[in-house]
């Protein structure tokens, strides 16, 4: 009897904890439940599971990552990104929590560019610039997925962005396979190809906050990047093309220090693009980020010359969590690899040009690890 009722309890604590209906496991160590509907097309949530226990959930539309769960150093587990729920969650729509950035990642000046002499006017979405992609991009279409489980899960999801879209030249056929590694890394794989040359800059925006809870700030988390010099904007936030030191400035995160430290002194907080220091384009250790008091630790590798470093400067408060909680100013971070912004008006920058016939690639991965001292 005493058995019954601890099956009975632990069946409705089950229940209460999934979020998802439907959930059914389509490969090892990936399930998939229906989330809902958007462009007539389904949504769908997919949990990736690695053998540590390790949770990701990944959605289809815009390629959103709503969760990563993760234990504290005394075991105690918690999702460490902003996210919702439920697909109603995104579309207030939030400021890019969780998705895939594209088709250029971050801001082009005036939404304007010339390219083999002709001059494009993309969607202007952030005053008059262009921000990720625009009014309606790569984080607000329904990609095509596919789970992948050979000996770790994957998903890989496609999207055709087509010639014109958002103002952009070419159709552009887009793959990003995100990866729960044994190590517990989320890699995140990138692949393009286009029939006209076009701007092409991927990335993708989760907010971490390594408390675990989304009403503690992230202030007193540690960063540390590799990057002697960042580009410095303008009031809009675009790059002014100047290339500079971060020596003796709020900017220096050389070595390992509080995010809040120096965080008054910049204008409007941290949303700039470090120049990482790089002499190829191998995967290598670029930054890592670490919360002293739950013991996580979160390092990031990547492939890209540049690292947007964003302290959710423009959370304010009226977005709520699902469990109704403000999400406040710097309660999450984002680490996002890109090529630097506005690079096609700054020719001293590296070139974000893909051709027809040459392959966009770009890998990143985050990887989780816990401090237990
Ligand atoms: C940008 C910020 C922007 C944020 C969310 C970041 O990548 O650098 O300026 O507010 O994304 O939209």
């Amino acid at each position: 009897m005493r058995k019954l009722v601890y099956l009975a309890i632990a069946a409705m604590v089950f229940t209460a904890c999934g979020s998802e209906k439907n959930s059914k496991e389509v490969q090892p160590g990936i399930k998939k439940a229906l989330w809902g509907q958007k462009d007539n097309k389904q949504v769908d949530l997919y949990t990736l599971t690695n053998k540590n226990g390790i949770e990701v959930k990944i959605s289809n539309y815009g390629g959103t990552v709503t969760a990563w769960i993760v234990p504290d150093k005394n075991g105690n587990k918690a999702n460490i990104l902003l996210g919702f729920d439920s697909l109603s969650g995104y579309m207030a729509p939030p400021p890019y929590f969780g998705a895939l950035i594209g088709r250029y990642g971050n801001r082009i000046a005036n939404g304007k560019f010339v390219l083999d002499k002709k001059q494009y006017q993309l969607a202007t979405n952030n005053g008059k610039n262009h921000l990720h992609g625009g009014l309606k991009g790569f984080d607000k279409v329904v990609w095509d997925a596919v789970v992948v489980s050979d000996s770790v899960p994957s998903l890989i999801l496609t999207y055709i962005s087509k010639d014109g879209e958002e103002g952009y030249p070419g159709n552009l056929k887009v793959t990003v396979q995100y990866t729960l590694t044994e190590n517990d890394e989320l890699k995140i794989e990138y692949n393009a190809e286009t029939d006209k040359a076009t701007p092409v800059n991927l990335t993708q925006h989760n907010y971490y906050n390594l408390t675990g809870d989304p009403s503690n700030s992230i202030l007193n988390h540690s960063l540390w990047i590799d990057a002697d010099q960042y580009t410095p904007v303008d009031s809009g936030l675009i790059p002014t093309g100047e290339i500079k030191s971060v020596k003796s400035s709020p900017f220096d995160f050389t070595t390992a220090t509080k995010i809040g430290a120096r965080i008054d002194s910049v204008k409007g907080g941290y949303d700039h693009n470090w120049v990482l220091n790089r002499k190829d384009s191998s995967l290598q250790l670029v930054a890592a980020v670490t919360d002293s008091v739950s013991g996580r630790k979160l390092e990031v590798f990547t492939t890209e010359p540049g690292l947007q470093f964003y302290s959710g400067n423009f959370l304010d408060g009226s977005l709520k969590t699902s469990s109704g909680k403000p999400i406040n100013q710097h309660t999450g971070l984002c680490l996002e690899t890109q090529h630097f912004p506005n690079s096609p008006n700054q020719p001293n920058f590296p070139s974000t040009i893909l051709l027809p016939g040459q392959k966009y690639h770009s890998v990143t991965k985050y990887k989780f690890s816990l401090n237990k001292n």
